[in-house]
């Protein structure tokens, strides 16, 4: 293995996404299925390939997402592209290439129809309907309420159905889709969104239109806080929602991201000095707000442990794990009971797969870490170089 430089870098492991996706492929056995692996969570290049190369299709929600699905190989016709403001260039692409795409809006339609029109390829509608399922979820991850951005409401399902009929030549409906949240830790919440879902699409079918696609969206959480609790696992979720899907012939899309790669991966972050100011104490490492910003943006809690054995006299007391970041919410950890660490100790944070790294941005000039893997045997490989400060330059050279 290359020396791993001085910087903090994610490190993922390749078995434990084999095993993620396997849970899920087991959990889907005698349904006919799609995991569509929301990319948004993660989007390492080699990390897309690996999830394509074990059957995953690609969840969108930007031209540059299906852009690196193509690149990774995804089969278009296992993409779903999704969005409420998805952009007519962007829609002209995924007509191209035969993406299935949600219709979010009445104008989302109009420019669905138009891309169609440019692409001159009939598209492969679902329609996104927001059911009014409240997930329980913190309100920024939160999205199938009935005040969010996102989706129709059941109210205007018919002024959609009569849209879509006005439209032969662009639109062809073929499913349902609904995405309540993320974070969801209940199935029963999903089993709520499922019934309803079923119920508009015998609607949808006493209408004539043939539709086959049941999409349940993402959502289900995992075990952040590692202090034993029982979550449901995925075949938890697809039990709860499998004898409605046969019960109408569908074919079940689902569209995880974190519980396909968030317990893969740790940002690994090295102690740079302890303090203490009035009553707090601080361990302060190299890592930040700017790599890791769930802690800062959602009060996330991520898990933190000291890798360097702590002196044998370390005092255990209670911190706050902060970065280096000129602001009061730079935060990776409050209130951890941790050894008092020296200077230099290695301090992970788990579950570090999703929505880290695709959230990381440059604040402070602190430019985006690299990324490495454990592969099956054991050995390191680095899966994306970190970005420089020769990068950030690079920006303003001949202007
Ligand atoms: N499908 C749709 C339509 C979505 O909006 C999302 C996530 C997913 C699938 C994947 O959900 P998952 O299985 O990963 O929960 N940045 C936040 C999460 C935002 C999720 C946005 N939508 C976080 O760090 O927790």
């Amino acid at each position: 293995m290359e020396t791993v430089e001085r910087r903090p870098f994610y490190l993922y492991s390749k078995p434990q996404i084999n095993r993620n996706f396997e849970a899920y492929r087991e959990a889907l056995e005698g349904l006919n299925s799609i995991i569509g692996y929301a990319i948004k969570a993660n989007n390492n290049l080699k990390i897309l390939e690996h999830l394509r190369m074990l059957g995953c299709g690609a969840v969108l929600v930007s031209g540059n997402e299906l852009r690196l699905a193509l690149k990774a190989g995804f089969d278009p016709k296992r993409c779903i592209f999704n969005g409420n403001g998805k952009l007519l260039e962007d829609l002209v692409l995924a007509a191209q290439e035969g993406v299935f795409i949600n219709i979010d809006s009445e104008f989302d339609l109009d420019n669905i129809v138009s891309a169609a029109r440019i692409a001159g390829k009939k598209v492969n509608v679902l329609l996104r309907i927001n059911p009014d399922v409240d997930p329980q979820v913190h309100a920024y991850v939160a999205t199938g309420n009935k005040n969010s951005k996102f989706g129709i409401r059941n109210e205007k399902l018919q002024w959609f159905l009569d849209a879509v009929k006005a439209h032969p030549n662009e639109l062809k409906l073929v499913g349902a889709h609904c995405h309540l949240g993320s974070t969801i830790t209940k199935v029963d919440i999903f089993r709520d969104a499922a019934v309803l879902m079923v119920n508009y699409i015998d609607q949808i079918r006493d209408q004539g239109f043939e539709i086959d696609y049941l999409n349940i969206g993402g959502g289900l959480g995992i075990d952040y806080y590692h202090a034993g609790a029982v979550l449901p696992t995925p075949r938890d979720l697809i039990d709860t929602v499998r004898e409605l899907v046969l019960s109408r012939d569908l074919n079940l899309i689902i569209e995880p991201g974190r519980s396909l790669i968030a317990n893969t991966c740790c940002l690994v972050n090295r102690v740079t000095g302890v303090k203490t100011n009035g009553t707090k104490n601080f361990i302060v490492v190299d890592g930040s707000m700017s790599e890791l910003i769930r802690p800062s943006l959602y009060g996330a809690y991520q898990h933190i442990e000291l890798v360097s054995p702590p002196p044998p006299d370390a005092e255990i007391s209670t911190f706050d794990v902060v970065g280096p970041v000129c602001e009061s919410a730079d935060f990776l950890g409050k209130d951890r009971e941790l050894p008092t660490p020296s200077r230099g100790a290695g301090l992970v944070v788990h579950d570090a797969g999703a929505y880290c790294m695709s959230m990381a941005s440059t604040y402070n000039l602190k430019m985006r870490p690299p990324e490495y893997w454990v592969e099956e045997d054991g050995s390191v490989a680095k899966i994306r170089h970190g970005e420089t400060f020769e990068d950030h330059i690079r920006y303003f050279e001949g202007l």
